[in-house]
């Protein structure tokens, strides 16, 4: 199974086997990162699931059929800490390309 590593906000990595055809939100939400909640379960309602993609990875992940649509700029509008790289998680979804994802 892919594996990806979640930097979380103490700087703690946490490496994380990632279900292909799940979203990045279900896999961290599961794995009890404890900064992704996707309180509105993927509907790109709440932000809860705003997540930081390594800037290695930004590019790949777009190019896997994640484009990051206006609507999630938007949503994007009300989450804290946002950069160039931020994306909701419930927007991307695993495959095995992403394995090593950070
Ligand atoms: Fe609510 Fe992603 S889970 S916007």
């Amino acid at each position: 199974m892919p594996k990806i590593t979640v930097i979380q906000k103490d700087g703690t990595p946490k490496s994380i086997e990632a279900q292909e055809g799940w979203s990045l939100m279900e896999i961290t939400r599961d794995a009890d990162v404890p900064e992704i909640e996707g309180v509105c379960g993927g509907s790109m309602a709440c932000a809860t699931c705003h997540m930081i993609v390594h800037p290695h990875w930004a590019d790949k992940v777009e190019a896997l059929d994640n484009e990051k649509t206006a609507e999630e700029n938007d949503m994007l509008d009300l989450a804290h800490d946002v950069c160039e790289t931020s994306r909701l998680g419930c927007q991307i979804r695993m495959s095995k390309e992403l394995d090593g994802l950070v």
